[in-house]
């Protein structure tokens, strides 16, 4: 397993942020993660005047790592524009969820904790399995 720079990935998101499009909220976010191979990909928020509709910075790191390469994710963290850890919203728990590796780390408000302590009993793929398509 690489080993997690979490400096690396904190500069990653940060730099990230600083190309958030958010004319509404004011409020820039930058997601970085480590994956499977090595690679650090990153993302940051798009708004839409249809408020709902806004991607949130995880939206776009997970487009961006199928777009690279594909794999899973080994480690994450989100900053907001001052470069201040926040957590990613429940939306995108689940979003990551879904591609990240079994016990993915996150450098959180409260320290570095897996993805099953940030979303517990974790509805996902497994779930679906078995049932008749
Ligand atoms: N936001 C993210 O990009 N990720 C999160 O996990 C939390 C919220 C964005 C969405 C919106 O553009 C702004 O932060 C304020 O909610």
């Amino acid at each position: 397993m690489t080993d997690i720079d979490w400096g690396a990935l904190h500069d990653a998101a940060r730099e990230a942020s600083q190309y958030a499009y958010v004319p509404y909220s004011r409020y820039r976010v930058g997601a970085a993660a480590l994956v499977t191979d090595g690679r650090i990909i990153a993302g940051c928020n798009v708004e839409n005047a249809s408020y709902g509709l806004t991607l949130c910075a995880e939206c776009g790191l997970v487009s961006e790592l199928h777009l690279s390469g594909g794999g899973q994710l080994v480690a994450f963290v989100c900053v907001n524009g001052d470069g201040e850890t926040i957590m990613p919203c429940g939306r995108c728990r689940q979003l990551l969820y879904e591609h990240a590796i079994p016990g993915m780390l996150l450098d959180t408000v409260s320290g570095v904790r897996s993805i099953d302590e940030v979303l517990p009993d974790a509805f996902g793929p497994r779930d679906l399995e078995g049932i008749g398509r």
